[in-house]
């Protein structure tokens, strides 16, 4: 589970990238970790990838032995194991090293018509399975969004504020309104972790930290060399 003293990096590929290109990747960020954390005195910032579904074990193969990188799916059936085509339920991830799940994206909101309901549904399902949601959510339904998730799972979950007009647009919101919504998050959620996504890019990372337990990266994250980048920054 994520607690508010880990600082949490999540890099949300979505749909981008081979097989091939996902094995560079991971090789260049385990190269990478293992300069850094030769410098005795760095706290790495706790690292999240999220990768499409067809990588996880791949890449869970290649992070055996690699600390402080976990893997997130990007999404998850907001049912049960069961009779439903296409869709991949937590019993699936059984046996995998998945600690987190992106739910209630925008992007799943608006593409695939998810409801608060069935965000709510997924949030039960993976805790139940001790798999820490990561909720998505913009300033305009975090109250719809607490109340369709019963009191007991939201204290597990970590959420994400993701402006609408944020994400993947280059126009990263402003520190200055991140903060109130930062704390209207806790009001509906409890003192729960509070990331911030849209835009983050290596220019505007230290101010989100400041003000959030970390973030989560779209763009930003496809690159290593990017995204290293990003991590040196974490660093504290
Ligand atoms: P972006 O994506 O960093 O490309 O804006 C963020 C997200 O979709 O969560």
């Amino acid at each position: 589970m994520s607690n508010l003293n880990s600082r949490l990096l999540v890099a949300n590929w979505k749909s981008h990238k081979t097989l091939d290109e996902a094995k560079h990747w991971l090789r260049g960020l385990i190269a990478f970790l293992a300069t850094e954390s030769n410098q005795s005195d760095n706290k790495l910032p706790q690292i999240v990838l999220a990768p499409p579904y067809p990588f996880l074990l791949p890449l869970s193969e290649q992070l055996r032995g690699v600390t402080g990188v976990s893997l997130a799916v990007q999404d998850i059936s907001p049912f049960p194991a069961g009779s439903y085509t296409g869709a991949v339920s937590v019993r699936n991830l059984e046996g995998l090293p998945i600690t987190h799940a992106i739910v209630g994206h925008s992007e799943r909101r608006r593409y695939f018509h998810e409801t608060h309901q069935e965000i709510a549904n997924k949030v039960d399902l993976l805790i139940e399975a001790n798999i820490t949601p990561i909720v998505c959510v913009d300033q305009t339904y975090i109250i719809a969004q607490a109340e369709a998730i019963p009191k007991r799972a939201r204290s597990g979950c970590v959420v994400a504020y993701e402006p609408l007009e944020s994400i993947g647009t280059g126009v990263s919101q402003e520190v200055a309104k991140v903060l109130p919504v930062v704390e209207e998050i806790r009001t509906h959620f409890g003192q729960v972790p509070v990331i911030y996504g849209g835009s983050v890019d290596e220019d505007n990372l230290d101010a989100y930290l400041l003000a959030t337990n970390g973030v989560l990266v779209g763009g930003a994250s496809l690159e290593i060399a990017e995204f290293s980048d990003l991590i040196t920054k974490s660093i504290f």
